[in-house]
């Protein structure tokens, strides 16, 4: 028998609170000939077993059901649920905060934020020191400020030494340029040309002069060294420069030349930013990522969306040109032998690089865009090259 200080130290609660577990029932104390409360060893237990109860978040009018076995199930299960709602939020946040300490991947939020705030996101990417450069990067190749400089590194061995740096064949490529009309155009500006394979093309299969624009100094020095072994340093310029601030005049040009790179800035952005450059009736030709089908394959479909979410059907794209006042000249799809222009080298790089890079992301990463070409390239998605004029 115990006193009702004593039960209380028990079971950790106070005088008051058995005092009002006993007015709703719980617990049934005996007032003896000495004036005193006493409760029982049953007494004891069945706090403790109460105690267990509220544990799973149970209120004392469930717990009190609960011991009667009148607690409806469905209560239950619609608590369980609740808690593992609350749990994964607790774990999401967990995650979170290991991710800003550089103790987890970043990557979940940095897609998140890509896709949902992308301009918070990138204020956020500058306030932390990233230059524009940088940010579009971490965005869209490493997600990862704590592995950032890793990754860029590992991405640049794998890609320092492949000839092309996005899907494409000379024919596409000489098929676009004839829809421009080459004999019409003397100054054309070229975005993000990567190797300059197409920069070389342009300038061999017209009279134009090409400022050859891209923001990777390793790009500018490689294209340098080509005009001059061609003997082409007078009929293309190239200039360290970022798509999103271009340093030329309004009107600067007949053509712009933008192949697998427009993503990068998005296209909405580039038709606006890049249109005032263009001299009236300009054209331009930007090749983008579309969907072919409304209905991709499952892995593709979640491959692109957290990768690429700004990714649309060809038409969502032939609106936007309309709306952004561009006349559609005419557009076509890479087909699989122009993807595999890209990733056949790409993935002899990648045998050759693994086994001294085997913890790479980048080459995890890329491994995994190579596996979703193989699958579903110029079937469920590909390059769309659309050949524009400008309104005016
Ligand atoms: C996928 S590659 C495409 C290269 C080339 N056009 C092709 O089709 O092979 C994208 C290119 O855009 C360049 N780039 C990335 N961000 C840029 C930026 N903000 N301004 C200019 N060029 C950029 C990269 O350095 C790279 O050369």
């Amino acid at each position: 028998m115990y006193l009702i200080s004593e039960l209380a130290a028990k079971v950790g609660v106070s005088r008051t609170t058995l005092l009002y577990y006993e007015r709703l029932g719980l617990v049934t104390g005996q007032r003896l000939d000495n004036g005193y409360r006493y409760y029982s060893e049953g007494d004891l237990q069945r706090l403790i077993l109460i105690q267990q109860l509220q544990t799973a978040g149970l209120s004392l009018k469930e717990c009190q059901e609960c011991l009667q076995a009148k607690l409806d199930k469905s209560l239950l299960e619609s608590r369980l649920n609740q808690l593992n709602e609350e749990i994964e939020k607790k774990q999401h946040a967990r995650e979170l905060l290991m991710a800003l300490l550089g103790k987890g991947s970043q990557r979940e939020l940095h897609q998140s934020l890509g896709k949902n705030a992308p301009n918070a996101y990138l204020n956020w990417l500058h306030v932390q020191g990233y230059s524009e450069k940088e940010a579009l990067r971490l965005k869209w190749l490493s997600k990862d400020m704590n592995q950032h400089d890793t990754y860029m590194q590992d991405f640049m061995t794998v890609f320092e030494t492949l000839e092309r740096w996005g899907p494409g064949s000379t024919q596409d490529s000489l098929k676009a340029l004839t829809l421009i009309s080459p004999e019409s155009i003397s100054q054309v500006l070229e975005i993000g040309f990567g190797k300059g394979l197409s920069t070389i093309l342009l300038a061999e299969n017209s009279t134009a002069h090409i400022t050859a624009v891209d923001n990777e100094p390793m790009a500018i020095e490689h294209l340098h060294q080509r005009i001059q072994s061609l003997n082409l340093a007078q009929r293309i310029s190239p200039v360290c420069a970022s798509m999103t601030e271009l340093p030329f005049k309004e009107k600067s040009f007949d053509a712009i030349w933008a192949e697998s790179c427009v993503y990068i800035m998005g296209m909405e952005n580039a038709l606006k930013q890049w249109k005032p450059l263009l001299k009236d009736k300009g054209m331009l030709m930007v090749s983008d990522l579309v969907w072919l089908t409304d209905t991709p394959d499952e892995d593709a479909m979640k491959f692109w969306l957290a990768d690429y979410p700004d990714i649309s059907s060809i038409p969502e794209r032939l609106k936007l040109f309309k709306q952004q006042g561009y006349e559609v000249v005419e557009h076509f799809s890479l087909d699989v032998e122009a993807w595999k222009n890209y990733w056949l080298p790409l993935q002899q790089r990648m045998e050759g690089l693994k086994p001294s890079m085997p913890d790479s992301q980048a080459i995890a990463d890329i491994e995994k865009e190579i596996s979703i070409y193989e699958q579903s390239a110029a079937k469920d998605f590909t390059y769309q090259y659309f050949v524009l004029r400008k309104n005016g």
